[in-house]
């Protein structure tokens, strides 16, 4: 089934259940700048939730662009992306869980033909302040969904806000069994071959900068279901970049490239997806030009990240490429999206001059790095050598790391970014420089992680064994994402400890302290350190009470009562014998 498709079923779907289709808002939020893109379909519509009256009514559909970046450093594999669509029905306090459920239900099972023996949900488990959902749990059993499919499960699986504040709710998630093995009885939340397509938020609640939760004014409904990966699902391929969304466009690519799919596909995919997104951000009306700060650094990371990625499997950069990669992609989104016809020249120069500008010092710059890293003692680069492949040859950071990694190469990214930062200080005095998006930047959300990674560094020597080193670390304004030296898969067990731990440490309140202390001296009194060759002979330590002692550059909080709770959300391989955990603080 063609995206295409999808989206006038759906739209068509809710316009018969008495909904009002409204445009995708644009992909810069307005008058918002705390946050760089839309990431949900809800969030243009905060203030109707909240209470204002929409002027289209109570019951609104839409197909939303949005892009999130969380998992910027994922792409290449074959589900993540970092723009997509979103398809949303919205009650702004007209229907709640009865018509919210039974409509689900009905698009999927009559209008795209799903077996219901596919089909398994999940709904909120309760807690001290919610009860649980026996509502939603009710309508599913009387639409002919089983008891052994329906999953109750907390907080974090099945309550749903955008970030910290603001409208929120309880929610019902449905999965599809994705795999040609038979599909269980039972529902299995660990089991990945369930996915989860659909996710119907009752927001009946909002959440304030201070904590507490209130009911909003009415109780609302958001739903969401993701373009790509319900394509992936209806024609039967596990890799989104195999369906028909992206055929065109991976064919042209191979096409004009020395390589085939199945060679390269990590690069086909960061090349296919980041231009698309880089053509939507061009083309919002905000004007978003490529720089080197907030949505323009965004956009230049990903043009550059796709420039290099061209280059490696045998793309004439000179051959206009993207041009055509971009007109394909306008040509086939341009019916929903009537900005990227308007914007169509803007888009395109933006994509030559960008190519333009780093195709003068890639080559050089990729000489440069290989020089580097023959003359590189050990496996780390330091801040200097990434700043000058930075400053000199227009490398963004995430670009140096990525190649850096390639060849097994850890970069001192918090060492650069303070290096960046002196830079900024220095060439523009008194101006206050933002680091979002990736770039490990010193804000208060970044300094928190930063603490919770040696908490979780120390927590994992005691639960898994002393002898688990760091092997890498990245820090965003949204999560933290810690690799570790460890040769199994985390049990359940292990987890849960490691999270209790830390969570125990928060909060005990200890306090954190810094010295300065001679590089053996801090070695005798057992500071851990992951590449002691690398320091100078005088080395800062940080000690949080007793529990953990590290030389490190800093920033941290002052005491761990600052961070609030702390969730390991994924644990995975990073590569042989380093596992990864990705982990946040609430
Ligand atoms: N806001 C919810 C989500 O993004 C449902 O639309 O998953």
């Amino acid at each position: 089934m063609q995206e295409v498709n999808l989206k006038e079923k759906y739209l068509k779907f809710f316009e018969s259940k008495g909904h009002k289709i409204i445009p995708s808002a644009p992909l810069i939020p307005e008058n918002d700048p705390t946050c760089l893109f839309n990431s949900a379909g809800m969030q243009p519509l905060v203030p109707y939730l909240k209470g204002q009256p929409h002027p289209l009514g109570t019951r609104l559909t839409d197909v939303q662009k949005c892009v999130r970046l969380t998992d910027l450093d994922e792409i290449g594999d074959k589900t993540h992306h970092t723009f997509f669509e979103m398809l949303g029905n919205w009650s702004l306090g007209d229907y709640f869980k009865k018509e919210a459920i039974s409509w689900s239900f009905e698009f999927l099972t009559k209008v795209l033909n799903i077996p219901v023996e596919k089909l398994a949900v999940t709904v909120f488990e309760g807690d001290e302040t919610i009860p649980k959902d026996e509502e939603a749990a009710n309508i599913w059993k009387s639409l002919g969904i089983p008891e052994e499919r329906i999953s109750y499960l907390d907080k974090d699986n099945n309550f749903w806000i955008a970030g910290e504040e603001g409208p929120c709710g309880t929610d019902t998630e449905i999965f599809y069994w994705r795999s040609n093995d038979p599909v269980p009885k039972k529902h299995d939340p660990k089991d990945e071959r369930w996915v989860e397509i659909w996710n119907n938020v009752f927001m009946q609640y909002e959440k304030h900068p201070d904590g507490t939760i209130t009911n909003l004014p009415k109780k609302n409904v958001d739903t969401g279901m993701g373009v790509e990966r319900t394509v992936a699902i209806l024609e039967g391929v596990d890799d989104n970049y195999l369906t028909s969304i992206w055929k065109d466009i991976i064919d042209n690519i191979v096409k004009m490239s020395q390589t085939t799919y199945e060679e390269n596909p990590k690069s086909i995919r960061i090349i296919a997806d980041h231009i698309r997104t880089a053509v939507f951000i061009a083309a919002d009306d905000s004007g978003i030009k490529p720089s080197n700060t907030d949505q323009g650094y965004i956009l230049r990371r990903l043009i550059r990240r796709m420039i290099r990625h061209a280059k490696k499997i045998g793309i004439d950069l000179e051959s206009g490429f993207e041009r055509t990669l971009a007109e394909m992609i306008i040509e086939k989104y341009k019916d929903y999206y009537p900005e990227l016809t308007k914007n169509k020249e803007v888009v395109l120069d933006v994509l030559t001059n960008e190519l333009k500008k780093f195709n003068r010092t890639l080559e050089k710059g990729l000489k440069e790095f290989e020089k580097m890293v023959t003359h590189l003692q050990g496996n780390r680069m330091d801040k200097d050598l990434a700043f000058k492949l930075y400053d000199t040859y227009g490398f963004p950071l995430e670009l140096t790391v990525e190649l850096a990694h390639e060849k097994g190469i850890e970069v001192d990214e918090e060492g650069f970014a303070q290096k960046f930062k002196e830079h900024q200080e220095k060439s523009r005095a008194g101006s206050e420089q933002k680091f979002k998006g990736g770039l490990s930047g010193n804000g208060e959300m970044e300094t928190k992680y930063h603490t919770a990674t040696h908490l979780l560094n120390a927590a994992l020597k005691i639960v898994v064994n002393k002898d688990v080193h760091q092997k890498g670390s990245n820090i965003t304004p949204e999560r933290m994402r810690f690799d570790f030296t460890c040769d199994h898969k985390l049990t359940e067990e292990e987890k849960k400890k490691a999270e209790d731990l830390v969570n125990e440490w928060i909060k005990e309140a200890l306090p954190v302290t810094v010295e300065e202390m001679k590089k053996e001296d801090a070695l005798k009194s057992g500071a851990e350190c992951m590449f002691i060759e690398k320091y100078p002979d005088m080395v800062t330590v940080y000690s949080i009470g007793n529990v953990s002692k590290e030389l490190c550059g800093g920033p941290h909080v002052k005491n761990t009562s600052e961070l609030g709770h702390f969730v390991i959300k994924k644990e995975e391989a990073s590569s042989a014998g380093v596992r990864r955990i990705k982990a946040i603080l609430k």
